[in-house]
């Protein structure tokens, strides 16, 4: 069997490696992928990413037995709802369903109608009332654009004044549609963790606990970003929140789904606010996290093609994961000006000299022509050691990245720190 992976990503080569290491996979083709897709099983296409068409006929003509899809757009455009009317395999939920991250509003009143725990909020599509409830609530208070803006939509902010530029760009079309409604949420403090589990329509299973770092800069300052780095386990998570968050996030997920007849096969993503008062989420994704995947999958040991195509099939009941005890640590290298402008087509040397040390350089925004890697995106390559503790990690993961070199390259030197501080 082959199996289709889309995305161009660090996580989706992060998902092209472990995939290609079931017994039962011959090839992973990855579509449009990046210039770490090559080798004996994984193998780059070059389709228009958003041709579901195309892409459908391609799984059918090619023994295709499993479509996984990296990022929201596809399955928030309803790609699953279109390969399964092929009868075609894909992990992943329909276009209804994938509105738990394809807009914040449908996320707040599913959690709301099923109880879990998130942060009060409203949705105005009319500046003056949306100004007024800000002038009412005060700051800090967080503006969501309602739908899909590319990780742009939500502003932290500090100040009514930035509240109502927030809200008034939105609204003026700043996401386009996806702006046109604005989610006015209520500011929770507390430290982050992400939670992904697997789910069918009557199981669900989380992964490991990992933590992303989003801010651009040293101690999390600076602006928000794709992900500069991450790490498994998140020692965060202690087994009381894990109970906790069994309790009032994943089962009411479950039954949610169930009571609202939602087709969900796939992976939900919590990201969490542990608070004062227990973890509340402050979204939901419909896909594996980036960077998170990268560290999520260097720690499972057990078949991750085995493990999808049970969930597809109703079955994820039956399946134990199986975790490494080693810790994992995803240090993300940028080009230098991301999340803003940057330059392409510089060369990448030391790759081969960073893994002899044993990590996986899993890449995101690369090209390759025969021997030589030049970037092509903001996120370029994310190194991702595992190690006994959080601390040899990180050790590892940094000589590994001392080793990779580009004119014009940005690593933040403090991934998986916070980690140290609690173990
Ligand atoms: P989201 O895409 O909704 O996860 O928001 C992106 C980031 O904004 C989150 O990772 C948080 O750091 C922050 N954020 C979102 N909602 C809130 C909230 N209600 N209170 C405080 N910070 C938030
Ligand atoms: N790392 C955050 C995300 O994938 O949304």
């Amino acid at each position: 069997m082959n199996v289709l992976v889309l995305g161009s990503g660090g996580r989706e080569h992060a998902l092209a490696w472990k995939l290609s290491q079931s017994p039962d996979v011959e090839t992973v083709f990855c579509n449009p992928g990046n210039g770490g897709i090559y080798g004996q099983k994984m193998q780059r296409l070059c389709m228009d990413s958003d041709s579901y068409e195309e892409l459908a006929e391609f799984a059918l003509a090619n023994n295709v037995g499993l479509t996984v899809v990296g990022p929201e757009k596809a399955l928030c455009d309803g790609i699953v709802d279109r390969f399964r009317e092929k009868g075609l395999v894909i992990f992943g939920p329909d276009k209804y369903a994938a509105q738990l991250e394809g807009s914040k509003w449908f996320a707040k009143e599913f959690m709301r109608r099923h109880g879990i725990p998130t942060a009060a909020a409203t949705k105005y599509d009319d500046l003056d009332a949306a100004v007024a409830h800000i002038r009412n609530a005060g700051a800090p208070i967080v503006v969501k654009a309602d739908g899909l803006a590319a990780g742009k939509g939500v502003t932290v902010a500090l100040t009514e004044d930035e509240a109502i530029a927030a809200v008034t760009d939105s609204l003026g079309g700043a996401f386009g549609g996806a702006g046109a409604e604005v989610v006015l949420e209520e500011y929770l403090e507390g430290e982050e963790a992400s939670i992904l589990a697997f789910v069918d329509h009557s199981t669900i299973k989380p992964l490991a606990s990992s933590q992303d770092h989003k801010r651009l800069k040293e101690n999390d300052s600076g602006p928000n970003t794709g992900g500069m780095g991450a790490y498994s386990p998140a020692p965060v998570v202690s087994s009381e929140i894990w109970k906790q968050v069994h309790n009032q996030v994943l089962t009411p997920f479950l039954n949610g789904c169930r009571t609202d007849n939602l087709d969900y096969r796939g992976i939900i993503y919590a990201g969490l606010m542990l608070t004062a008062d227990g973890p509340k989420v402050l979204e939901f994704n419909v896909r594996f996290g980036d960077p998170e995947a990268q560290t999520v999958l260097m720690r499972m040991q057990s078949d991750l093609t085995e493990a999808m195509l049970l969930t597809v099939n109703n079955r994820l009941g039956e399946y134990e994961f199986s975790w490494s005890d080693l810790s994992s640590v995803c240090v993300v290298m940028v080009s230098d000006g991301y999340p803003g402008a940057y330059e392409k087509n510089r060369i990448i040397s030391g790759i081969d000299d960073a893994e002899a040390l044993g990590v996986n350089v899993f890449h995101a925004g690369t090209e390759s022509n025969g021997d030589t890697v030049t970037t092509a995106g903001g996120r370029v390559l994310g190194v991702t050691a595992s190690g006994a503790t959080i601390s040899e990690t990180i050790e590892l993961v940094y000589a590994a990245v001392d080793k990779i070199y580009w004119d014009g390259m940005y690593y933040r030197h403090d991934i998986a720190h916070k980690a140290i501080a609690r173990v």
